[in-house]
């Protein structure tokens, strides 16, 4: 009988806890690097790093069949000195880790996949930025993502293949998705056009993410991948189909200055949603990569409906109680199954 595979997982955060899921389910031992084991949901095994010395957490990089790193602190702040810094340094660092204790490791796991960004690339409405012909743009933002992926590459070896995975924005449930934050707006009516509406969006749903990393962890795929679903939107009709989904006919719009204003005050950047992300997964799509959610209304339905199953689900449990239910898990498991819908995992 094949051993159980073991996956490693460095950083406990929202794209951590649904890839660890999705693996477990899988049959996969999952082991998680973090800074806060108690962060970890089970059944995943935390592991203790601080994500800049070397130390016992290199016995579980020595069991891992793959290796994929989700570390970073989050993007969703003002960018003065102190927090660039802390971007720069909680991406490079604990990269730069990985990558000496692998140089070091009698048997290191065959995959490694490490986070990095769409972001990497130019501001683009004209045209679609695939690997082999985007052009790469320039600033503080594209600036982390070029030292996050030469950090990366410094440290290949040939036993390990090496995947870096350029993602836009990924629309789920978790802590830190942006899906809940934009919901919210658009149940203010404030989910309106931001800015002039025709920069790009580029968005991949959850599930997908989830499907893509198990593809790249199978194929022979090297190098950087652009990690999105099919079709970027504008702004306008992204925002549009997400009051669709969730019911809603108006959002107010939002000028240039008033998203200046509204970041200040909400301690974010309008960088996140004025940069046009025009991006094409050209690698995925040659290599037969197939989507579940190809079109953005698509994604946004079914993110909506799961919500509301959540919602009416979370009543229904607090109004009765957990008895006859195994566990939270399962029971939201099999009602959702029952309303056609697959558990996000
Ligand atoms: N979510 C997206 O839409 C998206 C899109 C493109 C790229 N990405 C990239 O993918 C990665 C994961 O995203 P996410 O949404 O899952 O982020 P997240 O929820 O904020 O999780 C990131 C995790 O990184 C770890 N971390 C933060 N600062 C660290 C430091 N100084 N040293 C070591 N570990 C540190 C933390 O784990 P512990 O607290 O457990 O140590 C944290 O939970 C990030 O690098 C992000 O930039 C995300």
């Amino acid at each position: 009988m094949k051993a159980q595979q073991t996956l490693l997982i460095a950083g406990s955060g929202f794209l951590s806890a649904a890839v660890a899921r999705w693996f477990h389910r899988d049959g996969w031992r999952v082991q998680v690097l973090t800074r806060r084991p108690a962060a970890v949901e089970r059944p995943a095994v935390p592991v203790s790093w601080d994500g800049r010395t070397r130390g016992d957490w290199e016995t579980a990089l020595r069991e891992a069949d793959v290796l994929i790193n989700f570390c970073g602190q989050s993007v969703n702040c003002r960018y003065h000195a102190a927090n660039r810094r802390a971007i720069l340094e909680s991406r490079v660092q604990p990269t730069r880790l990985l990558g000496e204790a692998l140089a070091d490791c009698p048997t290191p796991p065959r995959v490694w996949l490490n986070a990095a960004s769409a972001t990497i690339y130019r501001h683009a409405e004209d045209r679609g930025m695939s690997e082999a012909e985007g052009e790469l743009g320039a600033g503080f933002s594209v600036d982390v993502c070029r030292a996050w992926e030469e950090e990366a590459r410094r440290w290949r070896r040939a036993e390990t293949r090496q995947v870096l995975l350029r993602t836009s924005m990924v629309l789920g449930h978790g802590a830190n998705s942006v899906y809940p934050v934009l919901a919210r707006l658009a149940r203010l009516g404030l989910a309106g056009t931001m800015g002039h509406g025709s920069q790009f969006i580029s968005w991949i749903h959850q599930e997908d993410f989830c499907r893509v990393v198990a593809f790249l962890v199978s194929g022979d795929l090297e190098g950087p991948v652009n990690v999105t679903a099919p079709e970027p939107v504008t702004n306008r009709f992204f925002m549009q189909a997400l009051r669709t989904s969730l019911g809603r006919q108006l959002g107010l719009p939002a000028t240039r200055w008033m998203l200046e204003c509204g970041a200040v005050f909400l301690r974010t950047e309008t960088e996140l949603v004025l940069k046009s992300r025009r991006i094409i997964p050209r690698r995925l799509r040659n290599a037969g990569f197939t989507w579940r959610f190809s079109t953005a209304p698509s994604a946004l339905e079914d993110l909506a409906k799961r919500q509301k199953c959540l919602c009416h689900l979370a009543a229904d449990l607090g109004a009765r109680g957990m008895r006859k239910h195994g566990s939270p898990g399962e029971y939201l498991a099999q009602n959702l199954s029952r309303s056609g819908l697959q558990t996000v995992r």
